[in-house]
């Protein structure tokens, strides 16, 4: 069985558009676990442009499946992350001035800082997994930091326009896939995934686990929204309730 982590970064960045208290993560949270989600995936950025310190405490708090904390590979998020204690950390790169995630993690020129952060975590009883093209020599080196597992960053794949990009972005990510798998370790995958290109990664061998957040994030709007007009005209308009209740 292949597990869905369900980012819910999109929920935050809701509620901090208007700087208010909803739509509240932590509740989007149980609400995914209800529909199954097997992991909440959470990107805590150094800039708190969505998710913040509160909702990484109180989802440790709450969520019993799997809590994945996405983070860069910096002091300041570690040390959060080793007191939070999550199930695993991602390992991701981060600019302050993408919109999101903009490929794989750099780690040949940073090996030794990140197999440190991957043993500091894993020491702590915290599952590592980095974020990567799928780019055989970053494979490789990643694969030497010990880390548990490896999210093959499907962001170039998602935004292929036509058949023959798109089969060769696959070949590629088989390619990573393999060398993932034959070394032990876990094969993840994410980034610009939807309800159409899934599929095509959701078969790829021994994959075991996928994050996927805009996509569901923004067809949760759209299968809740008539839900949630009728609601609020149920409350401006007590009486035709009423009205309707007297008639039957
Ligand atoms: N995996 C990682 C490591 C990410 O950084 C993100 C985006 O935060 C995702 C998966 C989910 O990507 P999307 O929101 O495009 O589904």
């Amino acid at each position: 069985m292949i597990e869905l982590g369900v980012n819910i970064d999109h929920i935050a960045t809701l509620r901090q558009a208007r700087r208010t208290v909803e739509p509240d993560p932590v509740w989007g949270a149980v609400l995914a676990e209800l529909g199954g989600a097997d992991g909440i995936t959470v990107h805590l950025r150094e800039d708190r442009r969505h998710i913040n310190d509160r909702d990484v405490k109180l989802l440790r708090e709450t969520v019993r499946c799997k809590l994945n904390l996405e983070m860069a590979a910096v002091d300041e998020i570690a040390k959060i992350a080793l007191n939070i204690k999550p199930d695993q950390a991602t390992l991701v790169p981060e600019r302050r001035e993408e919109i999101t995630t903009e490929g794989g993690l750099n780690i040949t020129n940073q090996k030794d800082k990140i197999k440190n952060i991957v043993q500091q975590l894993q020491n702590n009883g915290i599952s590592v997994s980095l974020f990567l093209d799928p780019d055989l020599t970053q494979i490789e080196a990643g694969i030497q930091t010990g880390c548990e597992a490896i999210e093959i960053h499907t962001g170039s794949y998602a935004l292929t326009k036509n058949k023959i990009d798109e089969d060769n972005e696959i070949k590629r990510i088989i390619k990573a896939s393999r060398l993932i798998t034959n070394a032990g370790l876990r094969l993840h995958a994410g980034h610009g995934l939807n309800y159409h290109n899934v599929v095509r990664i959701a078969n790829i061998p021994k994959m075991k686990e996928l994050n996927i957040g805009h996509s569901i994030i923004a067809r949760s709007i759209m299968v809740g929204i008539k839900e949630a007009v009728n609601e609020m005209k149920k409350i401006i308009n007590p009486q035709n309730i009423h009205q309707t209740e007297d008639v039957f």
